[in-house]
Order: structure tokens, then sequence, then C-alpha cells
């Protein structure tokens, strides 16, 4: 089967300083793939290298088996590998479902707006509770969940999340992780990079462990599990539970 992602062999950087070296890395298509690792391993730039956002400076991103090393996020996109958006990308001074109204119609069409707007608040109870609230008054997760909604809504072929659960609440986090949960049962790959394992592993099929931009491991989440148990990474909040717990 060919990969939805791969990464071969490869290394990118910020200027003369390098963040990988020689990563490889796969997600098959449907497939939930953890990466973990402490702070400044290099989780972000992985994320940034499998969505466009950076050039790899050496080593090849395939996606569905087609080169695209160098080219930009907005072809990543097309090719339906999505971003999950980081901090407040909503419009403030708008109703909560108006900004998914005026998302929907962008990406879906008019005629296909009210089925997708159904959609997400099926996928977030949280957001039709306050369907006619404004944006701006929503709290920091509540954005962030509104911002996800409409990536989600998109269907992606592969969701690239980044520390999603990053200052949240820990009721945030598990409607976060719920809607994920969802979104992966609907055949959507996931490349989750999380500092906060429990979740994780209790969402992923597999689990890579990146240590100073290589990965040092790679298996099953339960093995991931195991081995994290007795790894503390740092600022791991401890909010989602340890790992042992998650994987049984
Ligand atoms: N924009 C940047 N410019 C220079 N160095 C960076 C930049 N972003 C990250 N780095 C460095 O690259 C390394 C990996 O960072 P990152 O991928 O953000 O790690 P992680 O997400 O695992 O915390 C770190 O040493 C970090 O300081
Ligand atoms: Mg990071």
């Amino acid at each position: 089967m060919t990969a939805l992602l791969e990464l071969r062999n490869v290394s990118a950087g910020y200027g003369a300083f390098r963040a990988l070296f020689g990563v490889s890395v796969e997600v098959q298509p449907g497939e939930a793939v953890a990466i973990l690792g402490a702070n400044g391993v290099g989780k972000t730039t992985l994320a940034r290298v499998a969505t466009g956002l950076l050039a790899p400076t050496s080593g090849t991103v395939l996606v569905d088996g087609v080169d695209m090393s160098g080219t930009a996020t907005y072809r990543f996109a097309r090719a339906g590998v999505a971003h999950a958006p980081e901090g407040r990308s909503v419009f403030a001074t708008l109703s909560v479902e108006d900004n998914l109204r005026l998302s929907f119609r962008q990406s879906k069409g008019r005629a296909n707006t009210p089925a997708a707007l159904a959609k997400a608040f099926e996928l977030f109870p949280m957001l039709a509770a306050r369907r006619h609230q404004i944006a701006g008054t929503l709290s920091g997760g509540q954005q962030r969940m509104l911002a996800m909604a409409r990536v989600i809504i998109e269907e992606p072929k592969l969701l690239v999340a980044d520390e999603l659960s990053l200052g949240l609440a820990p009721i945030v986090v598990d409607e976060v992780y719920r809607s994920l949960r969802r979104l992966k049962e609907s055949g959507s790959a996931l490349l989750i990079v999380e500092q906060h394992v429990g979740h994780a592993l209790a969402l992923c099929d597999r689990a890579i462990l990146l240590d100073r931009g290589t990965v040092s491991w790679s298996g099953p989440a339960r093995e991931a599990a195991e081995r994290v148990a007795t790894h503390v990474f740092e600022n791991d909040s401890g909010n989602d539970g340890d790992a042992a717990a998650a994987a049984g």
C-alpha cells in the first residue's frame, strides 16, 4: 500500500541550525500516529515539514507517493493534508454559527453548508450550545475548537495536529480528543504531536519517539505507553493522566 504521507530521510532546520537529522516517518491511510518527545527535540519542525510549511534541506516528502518536497503548503492542502490551526483563527465579531457558515460556504459551497453545519454541531456539542455567542467572547480553548471544526469538516485525508491540548482545561482537551477520534473513525489519518502522552497514545495506533532530531524508537502505541511510563517529558502538566492508564 502506498503511504499517505512518507518522510524519507528528511533533514530540516532554520538557517544554519539543524533540527531534524535523517528522519523517516510513514503514515498509512486511516492510521493515527503519535509523535512524542521532550521539548525541543523537533516535533513541531516535523509537523511543519509534513504539511509543507517548511521545506526539508535534504530528503523527500511524499504525499500519496507523489514527491512534494519543497512545494507550497496549499499543494499539501489540495492533496488532503491539513494542519490543525494553532491559536485563534476566528472572526471575533461574528457568532459561532456565522463563523462556521462563512467557512463552509467557501470550502463546501452554499448548497452543502447546512449539512456541514449540522455535522460540525454534532462533532462539537459545545459549539452547538454556543451557536449564537460572539466568537470573540469564547475562551481560548473554545476558539481553538471552533477553528478545528472548520478544518475537520473539510475531511482531510491527513490531519497534522501540533500540541492541540496545549493550555486547554482538561474538560476541553477531552472534547478535542473525542472529535479527533470521530475524525479517525470517519477515515482520516492523524499525525498527532503531543507532550501529553496519555490522550495521544489512547487514540493512536503507532508512536514515534523523537530524540534530538532523530527517531529513537517507533512501534505500536501500546508498547510506547510502557516505554514512556518510565520517561518523564518536560512541561507535562499531567492533565491527561499517565501513559500506563491510557494503554490499559
Ligand atoms: N524558527 C526557529 N528558528 C530557529 N530555531 C528554531 C525555530 N523553531 C525551532 N527551532 C529550534 O529547533 C529545535 C526543534 O524545535 P521544535 O521543532 O519546535 O521542537 P519541539 O516541537 O519538539 O519542541 C529546537 O532546538 C528549537 O530551538
Ligand atoms: Mg513544538
